[in-house]
């Protein structure tokens, strides 16, 4: 079938690793360790994200584990024939505990198993939510990384209430945009940082309060820091906090070893530093109907078919993109 794969691991290189076209899935090594009970989905859009590029840099990802199906996101058809989103989060066998985003054994679609980009994937059935009939099939491909971590974000570990004052570290990404427009839709004031000032303005156009470029002082600190870039912002976070404000983190796109760790900071102001990553199927669905509720949508930079998957990736590592970058299934 027609995927867009890690054929193998490029660190300097990453889209000289991918290759789009023809694979037989379950004869790859991911696809050989999928268990005989998951569902079939057949793909009608599936995203991009950051995580997707790491893994063809060979985070997370090793050269025998190739060729690997990337992609986490997905939306499609369900075995039933019903409209669903694909949960991007793969617990291990027996793992039980409620927050499924704690078990040690984890792993994200495209990791050990074949991942979303491709005509159709494999997932637990348990991993299938309803699409709802009002969002458009890209629309849902957006939720099960990027919005749905910034929803857990938010509204699970940052502990703001309506009327707290938020930054939210980079402008344009898919989280950051996710971020500005459920923090807006909560009540919140919305801060935003950018290197640019056209992609600051645009994050003002979706609902932020104001933009600064990035690494600038702010007028006054604030409630709560969401964080994505990681070591390029970490010192900035840092310093825009209150004294008992919260840093949420879930990811690292400048680099994971920040010039200062800022250790003397976090304990004297006092600060709490919170990490995050993805959310339960429970959220997902709480995500879902809070868009079906608001009207709120995903911000989609560019839709392009399965086949310019390449065009689609060379976008992503360029940072000129604007939310999300979709895929749909079909050659033209
Ligand atoms: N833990 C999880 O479950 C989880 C889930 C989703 C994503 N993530 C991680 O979160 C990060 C963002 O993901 P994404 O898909 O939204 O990526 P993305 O679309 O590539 O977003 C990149 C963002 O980072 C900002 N940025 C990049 N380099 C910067 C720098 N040097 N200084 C300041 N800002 C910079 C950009 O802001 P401007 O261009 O506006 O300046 C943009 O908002 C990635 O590291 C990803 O792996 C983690």
């Amino acid at each position: 079938m027609l995927a867009a794969y890690a054929a193998r691991t490029d660190a300097d290189q990453p889209l000289n690793a991918l290759q789009v076209g023809e694979l037989d899935v379950a004869s790859t090594p991911g696809g050989q360790q999928t268990p005989d009970d998951w569902v079939e989905v057949e793909l009608r859009a599936a995203a991009l994200n950051h995580h997707d590029l790491f893994s063809l840099r060979g985070v997370g990802l090793s050269a025998d584990q190739c060729p690997m199906v990337l992609g986490c996101d997905a939306a499609g058809i369900g075995p039933d024939g019903a409209e669903v989103i694909v949960h991007a989060v793969i617990n291990a066998p027996g793992f039980s505990g409620p927050d499924t985003t704690t078990d040690p054994r984890r792993s994200l679609l495209s990791e050990r198993c074949p991942g979303t980009l491709a005509e159709r994937i494999r997932v637990p059935a348990a991993n299938l939510i309803a699409k709802p009939a009002e969002l458009s099939f890209a629309e849902a491909a957006c939720l099960p990384t990027a919005w749905l971590t910034a929803y857990r974000m938010l509204f699970v570990r940052s502990g703001v209430r309506p009327g707290d004052t938020v930054l939210v570290q980079g402008a344009g990404g898919g989280v950051a945009t996710a971020l500005i427009l459920l923090a807006r839709h909560a009540g919140l004031r919305v801060w935003v940082t950018s290197r640019s000032a056209e992609r600051g303005e645009r994050a003002v156009g979706l609902g932020a309060h104001a933009w600064f470029p990035s690494g600038e002082r702010l007028p006054e600190r604030v409630d709560a820091v969401l964080e994505s870039v990681g070591a390029a912002t970490w010192s900035h976070s840092i310093n825009a906090l209150k004294p008992g404000g919260t840093v949420v983190i879930c990811g690292t796109t400048s680099g994971a070893e920040p010039s200062k760790a800022e250790l003397t900071k976090i304990f004297f102001k006092p600060l709490q530093v919170v990490g995050s990553t993805m959310g339960t199927r429970e959220e997902l669905v709480g995500l879902a109907a809070m868009l079906v509720a608001t009207g709120l949508r995903p911000v989609i930079d560019s839709t392009l078919p399965l086949t310019a998957a390449a065009d689609a990736f060379a976008r992503l590592e360029s940072g000129a993109g604007f939310g999300k970058i979709v895929l749909t299934a079909g050659r033209n």
